[in-house]
């Protein structure tokens, strides 16, 4: 691929025009989500949904979820069956995404559904992002900016960090809030199934939704971030540790003594706002000094359940 010098645009009306000026013409701009800043390309073309590919080095074809500016766009590409209707209208906008029947005439790149019947729809919150999309008045295909298998990027700096000189932009308005990527659900006739772990507590679906269905599904598409090792920093991880040993970089969550933590309060929406960047931190600190990096247990509740989920696939065996 040719080498771009990628450019950091501004969140402002011309930052907002060219970034959507870019897309039109099939290149990949990283925008902010609330979640994570996603690596955009025109959902409608199948040039720009390869260059995705080929910029994350993904080793396959995972379908990509698509960005909308509204539940009314997203139903003339999808169908709605079960829980949907009433998910979408109480979490869009927001951070979750839901996996639904694709209807005829979608005018997606088979890229973006890896061929499948399905499509992941996602109508996020970011005022940018927003801007983004009505500006340039068509789906936008994002996965998380970051090469693949590796951390996710919260900033414009981890963006560049990844994928300098791989995507023509990126769209730089700061840390996202949210930190973590969307909650992927697939609504259907047998109820609400939970296909990652996310943004959205399951504490605040469940009410709507009555139980969640694991899924177990033989054949389903395995989502890159439900492979073994993902997320991964270069430094080897220990999850659940006393931080008792110095000779580690220690991550702590609480007023326990540690070098970084992801939330001194014990807060565990703070805590995912911050996991990724503190990742990124505590990984530049380990490799530099060569040590592993130490990180205290997270209350498996709420936002907790998504960041055990992250952390137990940044720790795994790599393969
Ligand atoms: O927060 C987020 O969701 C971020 C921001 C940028 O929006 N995006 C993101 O995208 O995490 P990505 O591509 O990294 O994750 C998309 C996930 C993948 O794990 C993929 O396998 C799954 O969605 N997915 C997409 N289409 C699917 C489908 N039809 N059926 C099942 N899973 C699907
Ligand atoms: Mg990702």
């Amino acid at each position: 691929m040719a080498p771009y010098q990628t450019q950091t645009l501004r969140p402002d009306a011309e930052g907002i025009a060219r970034a959507a000026a870019w897309l039109a013409d099939g290149q990949l701009v990283a925008l902010p989500t609330e979640t994570v800043y996603g690596l955009a390309g025109d959902a409608t073309s199948d040039l720009a949904c390869a260059r995705i590919f080929e910029a994350k080095g993904r080793p396959r074809f995972n379908p990509l979820i698509v960005h909308l500016p509204s539940l009314e766009t997203a139903r003339k590409i999808a169908a709605f069956p079960g829980d949907a209707e009433a998910l979408a209208g109480a979490f869009w906008p927001g951070p979750l995404t839901l996996v639904l029947p694709l209807k005829p005439g979608h005018g997606l790149s088979p890229l973006v559904t890896g061929g499948l019947e399905t499509v992941a729809l996602r109508v996020p919150e970011h005022g940018v992002m927003q801007a983004v999309l009505a500006k340039l008045g068509g789906p936008v295909a994002a996965p998380s900016a970051n090469p693949s298998g590796r951390i996710s990027p919260t900033t414009a700096a981890h963006v560049l960090a990844g994928l300098s000189g791989r995507i023509a932009a990126v769209l730089d308005a700061g840390p996202c809030t949210v930190g973590i990527e969307s909650t992927i659900l697939a609504p259907g006739p047998e109820g609400t199934r939970l296909l990652r772990e996310g943004g959205l507590p399951r504490e605040a679906v469940e009410p709507l939704t009555g139980p969640l269905v694991p899924d177990t599904t033989p054949g389903t598409v395995q989502a890159p971030g439900q492979l073994g090792s993902h997320y991964a920093p270069a430094a080897a991880l220990v999850l659940n540790s006393d931080l008792s040993d110095p000779h580690a970089i220690r991550i702590g969550f609480g007023p326990a003594e540690a070098d970084l933590t992801l939330s001194r309060t014990g807060d565990l929406v703070e805590a995912a706002a911050s996991l990724f960047r503190t990742l990124h931190e505590a990984d530049a600190l380990a490799t530099a000094r060569n040590l592993p990096i130490h990180i205290a247990p997270i209350p498996d509740r709420g936002l907790g359940r998504a960041i055990n989920d992250r952390l137990r696939r940044a720790a795994a065996p790599r393969s």
